[in-house]
């Protein structure tokens, strides 16, 4: 592989440290500059991964960085993200691309304007889980989907996020925060979205904050729904029940399940790339097909007890290549400005009582065979 693609992240928060762990594990991205509005957490990170602590103009000017990787909190996602574009860098976004439709198009354009590439988390989609779907989706052993149902339920951030507030405030709620990741996932495996409709609610309206923390024993008060329930009607006619909520103590769904005209599938928790899937027939029942043992399938997460597969990062490492073979890549802003519209057609929904249809429609991302995944690995 040729020379690998300098990144520097902007927001060195909660998740910056797993991207900066994984990232050796990528043959062609490495992480050089990280830059955050309290200097003093870039420091901390730019000491415990060799990395330069810049101040944010510095990062977007810096000859190493080709990509930058904006790991702010959601409603800083425009500004940062808009900055980096309009310096000329290619942007690869956390989710969600924006926290509205409006900013979402915004970006998209100026990418397009500038001539740079855009892409957007969650790259757990690529993983092993959404993908073995998505082959058997695309094999035919489902048949044609007529309907489903995503459910995202808990019991909310508070308990373990050190600074949750922003989750609360317009631009999070479950839709926005959780919804990437069941969106984009359903996207994958379906096409785009026609439709949309939601009703939703607020069930715990004071919320008091007992992760450890800057926040802890402090009350909020949210500002966004904590409960949508949702229908999507999808171009290719199915109808997908989506749940999001942060007001449930416990629940007994699956994440996805898809319901074909030859079998069922249960799609594995796509916060997440591994995981069982499973293809179910009223002959035979429920066929388990695990992942573990294909690539990005290990479980590696929590890292002292692991039972999730968290390999954060293959969707840079996948933006980098699409950018050196000057294609488009399998996040592209597309899709996450049509995930964004689908998110805030959901609230519209929910807030004026009637059907939404999405305007931003886009293609369905090409799938990542095991081969090509293989390919994005550094040897060891
Ligand atoms: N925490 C998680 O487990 C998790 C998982 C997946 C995705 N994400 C996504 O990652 C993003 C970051 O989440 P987090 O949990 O790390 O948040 P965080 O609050 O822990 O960290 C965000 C950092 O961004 C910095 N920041 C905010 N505005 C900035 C600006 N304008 N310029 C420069 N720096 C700025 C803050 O100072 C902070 O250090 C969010 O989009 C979130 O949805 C988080």
């Amino acid at each position: 592989m040729t020379r690998k693609m300098g990144v520097g992240i902007i927001g060195c928060g909660t998740i910056a440290d797993i991207y900066c762990r994984n990232a050796p594990r990528f043959a062609n991205i490495e992480i050089r500059a990280c830059a955050d509005l309290r200097p003093e957490i870039a420091q901390v990170l730019a000491g415990k991964y060799g990395l330069r602590a810049l101040s944010v103009p510095e990062l977007f000017g810096a000859d190493e960085v080709d990509i930058v990787l904006n790991l702010t909190i959601p409603n800083a996602h425009v500004e940062v993200s808009g900055a980096a574009l309009e310096a000329g860098k290619h942007v690869y976004s956390e989710k969600p691309l924006a926290t509205s439709l409006a900013g979402a198009r915004e970006l998209t354009a100026l990418a397009r304007r500038r001539g740079v590439h855009l892409a957007v988390a969650p790259d757990t989609i690529l993983g092993p889980g959404g993908q073995l779907a998505r082959k058997l989706v695309d094999e035919g052993e489902v048949g044609t989907i007529t309907a489903g149902t995503a459910f995202v339920l808990s019991r909310g951030m508070e308990h373990w996020h050190p600074s949750p507030g922003f989750y609360f405030q317009p631009g999070g709620g479950p839709v926005f925060d959780m919804g990437p990741y069941y969106v984009t996932q359903l996207v994958q495996l379906l096409g785009p979205v026609e439709r949309v409709a939601a009703l939703a609610a607020t069930g715990i309206a004071e919320r008091v904050v007992t992760a450890p923390g800057p926040m802890q024993g402090q009350t909020i008060r949210p500002e966004v729904a904590t409960t949508i329930m949702g229908l999507l009607d999808f171009a290719s006619g199915a109808k997908v029940m989506f749940g999001a909520s942060w007001d449930v103590e416990a629940h007994g769904h699956r994440p996805i399940e898809l319901y074909g005209t030859r079998a069922s599938l249960r799609v594995p928790d796509p916060n997440f790339m591994g995981g069982v899937v499973e293809l179910g027939t009223r002959a035979d029942g429920w066929r388990e097909l695990p992942t573990r043992e294909r690539v990005f399938g290990k479980a590696n997460y929590p890292f002292d007890a692991p039972i999730h597969a968290n390999d954060r990062g293959l969707g840079v490492a996948e933006f980098a290549r699409a950018i050196r073979e000057g294609r488009t890549p399998r996040l592209a802003g597309g899709l996450g400005l049509h995930v964004t519209a689908v998110m805030e057609g959901l609230l519209a929904a929910s807030e004026q009582g009637r059907v939404i249809t999405i305007e931003d429609r886009c293609e369905r991302p090409a799938a990542l065979s095991e081969e090509e995944a293989a390919e994005l690995l550094a040897r060891a």
